[in-house]
């Protein structure tokens, strides 16, 4: 029998020293796999008297149970071990600082364009909405573009692939499209303003390639010139919650006004800053005039019967002069600390009781 304590003691030795579980199982083929040393000795028992097989195959089987529960010990045993490593490897500092998590909030722009829907719509202006995606005739020829007049490209229009047609859709360049569709579909008097999306090819700190621009309709008999300029200017004092905002009208060239003008808005740039009512710099914010006769026969109004002004004003560079942000671009580049910085909480909508901004 001395083989047999030898062999068991040799196998629970290997067992006691494996280090991990690879090894451990290597110990178990060594001595219980089909090649392995207890395995042999079974196959020596088919050559021995029916008495000696019977001892010393029980003896063997003992021996075997025995190496198998010490293999299923050590197992368990690494198994511990190899958890309890990677519990102290993984462990959660859970008295680090949680990372701060953004809250959501209201873009200027959309801030400034409720502010202006709140202002416009006391002074009794609808809403009125149009597609971002325009063809030719709504927003050139309509407003009296001439074909292939250089205005066209004044714009640095966005357009699309031509379609089989020919035809060649574009961003729209302007909330202007949306008198011609409003004149089209209502009967005056009209008193409608547009707020959306604009798109034109050009980019630095005053100009990005899409923009947002409130436009101003009013058709009516017996319009002129000065209900323009009072709209704009009582706009502007509300708008900036101060009459120390100074504006200026310049004489400029829309196609589609005649009288036309630009309005700016008197402001100071220096020190990368931006501030209103006091330094040498303007900023353009606002182009108007009478609406030309010819848009509002394109339209169906006789131009003898009825007149109106439209205005067309930037949404983010009012909302860039009333909150001091110096780059345009800043808006849509979607950086949260500049969100955080600048944004609105969505549970201070403007209205006219309660305040602006
Ligand atoms: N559509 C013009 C622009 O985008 C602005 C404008 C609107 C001018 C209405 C006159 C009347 O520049």
């Amino acid at each position: 029998m001395t083989d047999l304590t030898t062999l068991e003691a040799d196998v629970l030795a290997q067992v006691a020293a494996a280090g991990d579980l690879a090894a451990l199982d290597a110990v178990r083929v060594a001595a219980l796999g089909k090649t392995g040393s207890i395995s042999g000795l079974l196959k020596t028992l088919g050559s021995m008297s029916p008495d000696e097989r019977k001892a010393r195959g029980a003896a063997i089987n003992l021996l075997r149970d025995r190496v198998q529960a010490a293999l299923n010990d050590r197992k368990a045993a690494l198994e511990t071990a190899a958890l309890d490593a990677r519990l102290a490897s993984e462990t959660l500092d859970l008295t680090l600082p949680a990372p701060r998590r953004r809250r959501g909030g209201v873009h200027p722009t959309m801030q400034t364009m409720d502010e202006m829907v709140a202002i416009f719509a006391e002074m009794g202006f609808a809403v009125a909405e149009g597609p971002d995606i325009e063809d030719d005739f709504h927003n050139f020829t309509a407003l009296n573009f001439p074909p292939k007049h250089p205005a066209r490209e004044m714009h640095d229009t966005f357009f699309f692939n031509p379609k089989e047609s020919g035809e060649r859709m574009l961003l729209r360049t302007h909330t202007s499209p949306v008198q011609v569709r409003t004149m089209v579909s209502q009967k005056p008097p009209i008193r409608i303003i547009a707020p959306g999306r604009t798109y034109r090819c050009d980019s630095d700190a005053t100009h990005t390639p899409m923009f947002h621009q409130v436009e101003g309709l009013v058709i009516d008999k017996g319009i002129h010139m000065g209900h323009l300029k009072w709209t704009l200017e009582t706009f502007i004092a509300r708008f900036f919650e101060t009459d120390a905002v100074t504006t200026q009208f310049r004489p400029h060239h829309f196609p589609f006004t005649e009288p036309s003008a630009e309005m700016d808005v008197q402001c100071d740039r220096t020190g990368g800053e931006i501030r209103i009512g006091q330094g040498t710099s303007w900023l353009e914010i606002l182009g108007c005039g009478m609406v030309h006769p010819n848009v509002l026969r394109a339209c169906g109004i006789d131009p003898d019967e009825y007149q109106g002004f439209a205005f067309g004003m930037g949404v983010d560079r009012l909302g860039m002069l009333k909150y001091g942000m110096p780059d345009l671009r800043d808006m849509f580049s979607s950086d949260g600390r500049w969100l955080d910085h600048y944004g609105f909480s969505a549970f201070a909508a403007p209205n006219a009781a309660s305040g602006l901004s």
